[in-house]
C-alpha cells in the first residue's frame, strides 16, 4: 500500500513548513499549545537537557503513555520531535523512539535537536501516518500529538496503527475531537483543517474507527476546551463570519486523552 498525498495533505504539509520555518508553535498563528502553557509537568520538561521545547501539540500523550525502560515507541507525526525527545529519555539506551512525519522542515527540525541532545536512541523517518514507514508488530506503544484530526482518512490510519503494534500493544493519544457536527462551511474550510479544527471527527466515530481496526479497551477523556486552536483557525478562514455560527464550534470542539490497545 502506498499513500499519494491527497489536496489535504499538501495544504496540512505547507502549513507546518510554513509553521516551523517561522518558529510559530501551535496549530495558529499563536503560541497557545506552547508546553509552558501548562500541556507538559514540569518534571517532564526538565529532561530536555536544556533544548528549547517547540510543541505544536494539544496535550500530553506521553504521560497518557506511561513508558518503560527498553520499549519501542512510534510518534506519529512527530513534528519538531519534542514527544520523541521525552520519550528517548523514558525508555532509554536499549529502548528505541521512531518518529514519522511527513513534512521534510519538520524531519529536519527533529533530527537537529536529537543531535544537539545526543539522543542516539532515537530517528526520524519522512512517510504519512496512514501508510507507515514501519514493520508490522514491532512497536510497544504509539504516541501522536494533535495529528490524526489532521488525516483526510483516520480509518487507514487506525489500520496501519494496529498494524505495526505488537499483539498488547498500547495506543496513547492526545487529539482534537468534536461533540456533535461542526458548521459545514468550518468543515469546508482548507484552512481550518490545517488549523486542527476543521478535520476533527466526533468522539463516536473516532471510536467506531478505532474499533473497526481491531482496537478493544478503548477510551476517550476530554482535557480542555481549546478556545485558542479554535479561534486561531477559524481566523485563518476567509470566510464571512455571518456564514457560521463561533458559538457553535466552540461548542463542539475539544482536547482528548485517547487510549486503546491491540489485544495480546
Ligand atoms: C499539529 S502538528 C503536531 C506536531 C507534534 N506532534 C507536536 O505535538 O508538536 C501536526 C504534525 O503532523 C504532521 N502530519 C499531519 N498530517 C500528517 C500525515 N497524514 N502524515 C504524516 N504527518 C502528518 C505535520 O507535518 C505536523 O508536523
Amino acid at each position: 500500500m502506498t499513500q499519494s498525498p491527497t489536496p489535504i495533505h499538501d495544504v496540512v504539509r505547507e502549513h507546518y513548513a510554513e509553521r516551523i520555518k517561522n518558529s510559530a508553535s501551535c496549530c495558529g498563528p499563536s503560541d497557545c499549545c506552547t508546553p509552558e502553557n501548562n500541556l507538559y509537568p514540569t518534571d517532564l520538561l526538565a529532561t530536555l537537557d536544556g533544548e528549547a521545547p517547540v510543541s505544536y501539540g494539544c496535550g500530553d500523550p506521553i504521560t497518557l503513555a506511561s513508558l518503560e525502560p527498553g520499549q519501542t515507541v512510534l510518534d506519529l507525526g512527530s513534528g519538531a520531535g519534542l514527544d520523541c525527545f521525552f520519550a528517548a529519555k523514558k525508555v532509554g539506551e536499549s529502548g528505541k523512539v521512531i518518529g514519522v512525519d511527513m513534512t521534510p522542515e519538520m524531519i529536519e527540525r527533529a533530527r537537529s535537536g536529537a543531535k544537539r541532545m545526543n539522543l542516539t536512541n532515537v530517528e526520524f523517518r519522512q512517510g504519512f501516518i496512514e501508510d507507515l514507514p514501519v514493520e508490522s508488530g514491532t512497536v510497544d506503544v504509539i504516541v501522536s500529538n494533535c495529528v490524526i484530526n489532521l488525516s483526510p482518512d483516520k480509518s487507514k490510519v487506525f489500520n496501519e496503527t494496529f498494524r505495526v503494534l505488537k499483539p498488547g500493544g498500547k495506543l496513547a493519544v492526545s487529539d482534537i475531537v468534536t461533540d456533535g457536527e461542526l458548521p459545514d462551511e468550518v468543515k469546508k474550510s482548507l484552512s481550518a483543517w490545517a488549523g486542527c479544527v476543521a478535520g476533527a471527527v466526533e468522539a463516536k466515530d473516532y471510536t467506531a474507527m478505532m474499533e473497526a481496526a481491531g482496537f478493544t479497551d478503548i477510551s476517550i477523556k476530554p482535557v480542555f476546551f481549546d478556545k485558542q486552536t479554535v479561534d486561531d483557525a477559524l481566523g485563518e478562514m476567509e470566510l464571512d463570519t455571518s456564514s457560521y455560527s463561533k458559538e457553535d464550534v466552540y461548542k463542539a470542539v475539544y482536547s482528548a486523552k485517547i487510549t486503546a490497545y491491540r489485544p495480546a
